[in-house]
């Protein structure tokens, strides 16, 4: 396994350009399921599970190739249908191949996904909006085993709760349908509208993108014509860089970004102090006289995004005062905060709020483990700031998200190196 080590108390400088989204790819590449032509996907971002994705389009059957940041996926060839436990086991958005492999093949299996670090993660919506759509769905020795053998009929769904990976899976079902499928309470994130523009422009007509109401024209069976697209640049991996220039209080621009997308964070590091300068494709932060403290609830898009919490907590130990983060989402999405405990930090646990003291503010460097993506990313956040030396173990965490995380931090002058344990 390897390690990060960074020396903290540095001052960052200049720009960072951000790599395209990884929530955004991975249902993108899944929905090359439904298309009948080879396309080229740009701007990807090359991170592991998108490797991990790839692996299963090709033990699919699919095939693929790698040129620069663009990929060219063929799922002409495509002639299995188990989604296998080996790869599930990995990353759960595998989950993703379930809804375009049944409308396609008439039937699917996919390993469970099983419980992950930040919570139970159950996937029953998603299985209910399949069912709702004429899919006999059974649980037989841990996989899930979907058939529709008579095609996948349009339908009305009404989600419960919003969620992204369940209204991307029922999109991508419903376009290969007989029929019109509505989908209620549907999910908005940019990654959710960018999965319906890449289908409608292959052929489906989709109303509502962007709005809680989605409704999906099924071509009964007949393959997408996709046209070749760049995926939309990474909020998140945005988001946490804005965060490594107000931890450490120092100028940066992040380019390649769509500031449109990130308001919920640029307007909560504006409530805390910082100035925020942004044009059409880049946004700049400038150093404060005092960061202040800030009260945060994560929700969904557009609402200030759960992937955001854990980095925000760790600039929150910085602040001159007492910040809460409630966070909403996920049932056990705290897993950071007694990482951030060992690095000296002074919060408190109720439920699902968190409570920041920020007024001392200094942090001490020292041995810490990452438990899931974006908590590791606080850990890191909080090495840059913190004195002496910080070894963040189990980065391989860092790895599924972050696209050359050492390489950009150093060059905006992040003291960062990688060992191997
Ligand atoms: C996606 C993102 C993840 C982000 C999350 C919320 C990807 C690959 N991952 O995850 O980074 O943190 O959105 O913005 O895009 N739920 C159920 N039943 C279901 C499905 C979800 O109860 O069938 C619950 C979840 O446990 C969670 C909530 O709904 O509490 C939202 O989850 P969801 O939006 O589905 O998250 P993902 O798509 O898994």
């Amino acid at each position: 396994m390897e390690y990060l080590k960074i020396t903290g108390e540095t001052n960052l400088s200049g720009e960072v350009k951000i790599s395209g989204a990884k929530n955004a790819a991975l249902p993108l590449i899944a929905s090359t399921i439904l298309a009948k032509n080879e396309i080229s996907i740009c701007n990807m971002p090359n991170v592991v599970d998108i490797n991990t994705l790839l692996k299963l389009i090709d033990k699919l059957g699919g095939t693929f190739k790698k040129e620069e940041d663009c990929i060219k996926v063929n799922t002409s060839s495509l002639n299995k249908t188990t989604a296998t436990y080996d790869i599930v086991k990995t990353m759960r958005a595998s989950i993703l191949v379930l809804g375009p492999i049944l409308s396609r093949f008439g039937h699917c299996e996919v390993s469970l996904p099983g419980g992950c670090a930040i919570g139970q993660r159950p996937v029953d919506l998603h299985l209910k909006a399949l069912e709702a759509m004429g899919a006999q769905i059974k649980i037989n020795h841990g996989y899930i085993e979907a058939t529709a053998p008579n095609g996948l009929k349009g339908a009305k769904i009404v989600f419960d709760k919003v969620t992204v990976g369940g209204t991307e899976n029922t999109v991508m079902a419903a376009a290969l349908a007989e029929g019109i499928t509505t989908i209620v309470n549907a999910a908005k994130e940019p990654e959710v509208q960018q999965l319906c523009e890449v289908i409608k422009n292959a052929g489906v007509l989709i109303e509502g993108i962007g709005t809680d109401t989605l409704i999906i024209h099924g071509t009964n069976g007949e393959l997408l014509d996709f046209k070749d697209f760049d995926v939309i640049p990474d909020r998140i991996e945005a988001g946490t860089y804005l965060c490594a220039a107000a931890i450490t209080n120092s100028k940066l621009k992040i380019t390649n970004v769509m500031p449109l997308h990130l308001e919920a964070v640029t307007s909560k590091l504006e409530e805390m102090n910082f100035e925020i300068i942004q044009d059409e494709t880049s946004i700049t932060v400038i150093p404060t006289d005092e960061i202040k403290p800030v009260n945060i609830v994560t929700s969904e898009y557009p609402g200030f995004p759960t992937d955001m919490q854990a980095q925000f907590m760790a600039l929150a130990t910085q602040a001159n005062g007492t910040s809460t983060i409630d966070e909403r989402l996920f049932e056990n999405r705290f897993m950071h905060v007694s990482e951030l405990l060992r690095l000296g930090a002074d919060i408190h646990l109720n439920g699902n709020i968190a409570t920041i003291n920020g007024a001392s503010g200094t942090l001490n460097g020292t041995d810490v483990m990452a438990t899931d993506l974006r908590a590791s990313s606080a850990l890191v956040l909080s090495a840059l700031v913190a004195n002496g030396e910080t070894a963040i173990h189990r980065i391989y965490h860092l790895d599924r998200g972050y696209e050359d995380l050492e390489g950009k931090l150093s060059n905006i002058g992040a003291k960062v190196a990688r060992f191997k344990e």
